[in-house]
């Protein structure tokens, strides 16, 4: 591999950047406020219902200059519009990236290889409906002829995160009559715990598998069959009333017994990790309905919409992208604390983390080098106001440099009103906090003893990002997810790596099919793993029991 300097690096922006983080390491939130009464009014942007406010990140008009301009140089107008046009731009694997396609309207036309991809994508949002409509209306019946009452979806990854997440972000506009559950680990419990008390002849379970060659679905798809079966008297002819299937592989549906009448598909082009608006979806559609679902098509739409067309100073994605870089690339910060007040979006923050971390956790560029700088930091995060009485602390007065992305919207879902002010007032509060922090002279003049004036003194100076939206709506949740999905993409364009790709969680997968192979042989096997790998297989096989 070439270690030469990439670059990026070589950039004169990259280089402007890093002195001027040294000057801003020396100016405080206080200062930068200070000097501008209007800042938290300029430093905002607002697309697609949602309001950005990033005036409390440690940005003033040199740094954001330098990052505009870095995102120029880098070719992002170019490689946004070769996304946008359908070229192959996941090098590593040789694909379109077309998540946007997802959500283009009817009518509209992508051609890929002389194909009309919109067209197609509509045909199975067509299906997609039909069938969410006999779903809910109960004529697709259970095989003894019962209405399905559970829909079971089994996936992993990009087919589990994204149906789960927005199935409980959405859960107020979902059929309170019908339950949903999701399947991903292979650990047998996740299954046995998802079908605990439910009827087989009221149960749908949709397999969700780009591949459909993916250990953990695979195997949760088989237990769910012979649970099925063994529910339903051992009618094999059941399984065509209780599977549908969710995938690219028509072959691998069919050897697994599913009739491909009933399988959705997706295309090589949607990422896994991008692909909860494709058919993966189906759960989420059964569960809100096909109108809600395409209003959150529409949000998504109306996301990659201003992402394309705005210019990137008032460019939502783009500026989120440039100011995480900064915090990244400049301010050595490693992680992003993203915070919704928010309980439906209580799965957002791990949604995020595929979403984020498979995509832009690389360390070679496109054109094969290793890169000499930071890729994507680390994505975590808790619903508000949970997470201020357990790992604020930290982010307030810890060591370490954590930006917060903070989530909110104007309008409560619940009818306890009181309570949603408190929610956001708490929001505000925190963002508040850790901008301007408490001088210790103001701790002082609280009349605090001196023993403690230290400990209770708060630096501030730490930077957050707020998100603010009318109300949790199918349509908010799509430009919610659109805007990460691109600010990902404009993070990798300036990182030059494949976004797309995910070839680091290869190696784990062959080593434990191998392993597994180990665990399953009737006599002891020859171990010849490392000395520890070999010496915890031992311990294993001599306490798992029979
Ligand atoms: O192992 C990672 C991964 O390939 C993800 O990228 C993907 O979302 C997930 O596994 C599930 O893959 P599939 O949909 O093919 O079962």
């Amino acid at each position: 591999m070439d270690t030469q300097p990439t670059a990026l690096t070589q950039r004169p922006q990259w280089a402007a950047l890093q002195a001027h983080a040294g000057r801003i390491a020396r100016t405080h939130l206080r200062e930068l406020f200070a000097a501008d009464p209007a800042r938290g009014q300029r430093l905002s942007a607002e697309g697609a219902g949602l309001y950005l406010d990033y005036s409390k990140q440690r940005v003033d008009e040199d740094a954001l200059r330098l990052l505009l301009e870095l995102a120029e140089a880098c070719g992002l107008p170019a490689r946004t519009a070769a996304m946008f046009a359908g070229e192959r731009i996941n090098r590593t694997e040789d694909r379109s990236v077309l998540h946007v396609a997802l959500r283009m309207p009817k009518g509209e036309r992508l051609e890929v290889d002389g194909v009309d991809v919109v067209a197609q994508v509509h045909e199975v949002l067509d299906r997609m409906a039909a069938f969410a409509e006999r779903v809910r209306g109960g004529q697709w019946t259970g095989h003894s002829g019962k209405r399905i009452r559970n829909v079971v979806s089994i996936g992993i990854g990009g087919s589990d995160l994204g149906p789960v997440m927005a199935y409980e972000a959405l859960r107020d506009f979902s059929r309170r009559d019908m339950h949903f559950a999701f399947v991903s680990n292979v650990d047998g419990t996740d299954f046995s715990e998802a079908v605990r008390g439910l009827d087989p002849a009221e149960t749908l379970f949709i397999v969700c598998s780009k591949t459909f060659t993916t250990l953990e679905t695979l195997a949760n798809a088989h237990a769910a069959r012979a649970w099925c079966l063994d529910g339903l008297g051992g009618d094999d002819a059941a399984v065509a009333k209780h599977f549908v299937a969710v995938s690219t592989n028509a072959d691998g549906v069919r050897d697994f017994g599913i009739d491909t009448d009933n399988m959705f598909g997706f295309w090589d082009w949607v990422g896994g990790r991008y692909s909860m608006d494709s058919a993966i979806g189906l759960s989420t559609m059964i569960a809100i309905g096909p109108e809600n679902f395409r209003d959150m098509l529409a949000g998504f739409h109306a996301m990659d919409v201003h992402f394309r067309d705005t210019p990137f100073e008032r460019n939502l994605p783009v500026l989120m992208a440039l100011v995480a870089l900064w915090n990244n690339n400049f301010l050595g910060a490693e992680t992003v604390a993203v915070l919704p007040y928010a309980q439906y979006l209580k799965r957002f923050p791990a949604y995020l983390q595929q979403l984020t971390m498979e995509s832009n956790g690389k360390s070679v560029t496109l054109d094969d080098r290793r890169v000499d700088y930071q890729t994507g930091p680390v994505y975590w995060g808790e619903p508000g106001t949970n997470g201020q009485h357990s790992f604020y602390q930290l982010i307030h007065q810890g060591t370490r440099l954590v930006p917060c992305d903070f989530i909110g919207f104007c309008e409560p879902l619940s009818p306890l009103h009181e309570q949603h002010d408190l929610l956001m007032a708490n929001l505000f509060a925190q963002g508040e906090a850790l901008a301007f922090g408490k001088t210790a002279d103001e701790v002082r003049a609280e009349g605090v003893a001196e023993a403690l004036v230290a400990h209770k003194t708060f630096e501030g100076n730490r930077p957050s990002s707020t998100i603010l939206a009318q109300k949790l709506t199918p349509h908010a949740l799509g430009a919610l997810v659109a805007l990460y999905e691109h600010s990902v993409f404009v993070q990798g364009v300036v990182w030059d790596i494949d976004s797309f790709d995910q070839w680091g969680v290869e190696l784990g997968k062959v080593l434990a099919k191998q392993t597994a192979s180990e665990l399953g042989a009737d006599s002891p096997p020859e171990l010849r793993h490392d000395s520890s790998t070999n010496e915890l297989i031992r311990r294993y096989l001599d306490q798992r029991g029979s």
